[in-house]
């Protein structure tokens, strides 16, 4: 069989999880599509969200996907479960999200959690928490804070919806100096809200570009260790075992090392942006969803 591995994005966010999956697992041959036209998801609703993936999924089903990973924490909160029990036939395709493995590989009592507007309102990260450390719930507030009990301890959740940073992202600027502003202001209301955070969960794949700029705000402001969670090994790493448990699916993928890359923009426009952030020249075809 010659099928492949799909990785999903609104756009250009997703290339930072693909990155690490090839650099895991470089035999197999992937294809990437990003939907650049209609990015970004974060804001939209959940209708529209699942919409817009189910016709990327199907997309790359037709080009030959035996398993697809939504590289994207918006379409992962929004559209995967509805996807996995009703739109797939699973031993057709298999279609696994970020969320979970991410959560899996959280540790810390003070979690940040920083996302898009549609994942924060999801409260996938704080379910999936909670689900994790099989916590028994003693308290919460609005503003998205969760408290729970763990052991003699308490684990705290507070998440920030950053809803600039992807389009700051898919429009090159991301590291420019007026993005210092948007990054002061998302992490400062973070830490306003929990000046004790210890662990800082990338809840959207976009963000890792924006790292210099996290860390260096972080340096200038928080006198504590912080872990910053990047979902790119994460999210490798998980896939690897999955594909360890799943010798079926395995097998039937093709071997040839390639990438093709989709995207719903012109394809020029996504070559320059994808080039920089994969640091090496792609060529991508565009395609209408
Ligand atoms: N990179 C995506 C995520 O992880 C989507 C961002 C967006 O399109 O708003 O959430």
């Amino acid at each position: 069989m010659n099928l492949k591995i799909g990785v999903f994005d609104s756009g250009y966010g997703g290339l930072t999880i693909l990155d690490k999956i090839r650099q895991h697992l470089p035999f197999y041959d992937y294809i990437y599509l990003g939907d650049n036209a209609r990015a970004p998801y974060g804001s939209r609703s959940f209708e529209v969200i699942y919409r817009y993936t189910l016709e990327a999924v199907r997309r790359l089903e037709a080009e030959g996907c035996r398993i697809i990973i939504l590289a994207c924490n918006t379409a992962s909160a929004k559209a995967l479960r509805t996807i996995q029990q009703h739109d797939i036939d699973p031993s057709r395709l298999r279609v696994l999200g970020v969320i979970r493995p991410t959560v899996e590989a959280v540790r810390g009592q003070y979690i940040g959690v920083l996302a898009t507007q549609g994942t924060v309102q999801s409260e996938s990260y704080v379910l999936e928490l909670r689900k994790q450390r099989q916590l028994q719930q003693t308290g919460s507030d609005v503003d998205s804070g969760v408290s729970q009990r763990e052991g003699g301890g308490m684990l705290h959740i507070t998440q920030q919806a950053c809803p600039m940073w992807v389009p700051l992202i898919e429009s090159g600027e991301h590291l420019a100096a007026g993005a210092d502003f948007f990054v002061d202001k998302y992490l400062g209301e973070l830490w306003r809200k929990d000046p004790l955070i210890d662990t800082l969960i990338l809840g959207c794949t976009h963000y890792p570009l924006l790292l210099p700029k996290i860390d260096a705000w972080i340096r200038a402001h928080v006198n504590r260790q912080v872990r910053i969670v990047e979902q790119g090994h994460i999210v490798a790493r998980s896939l690897n075992g999955y594909l360890s448990r799943h010798g079926d699916i395995a097998s039937v993928l093709s071997c040839g090392g390639t990438c093709r890359y989709l995207t719903s923009e012109q394809a020029d426009t996504f070559n320059r942006s994808a080039g920089i952030f994969l640091a090496s020249p792609i060529q991508s075809e565009h395609i209408d969803l």
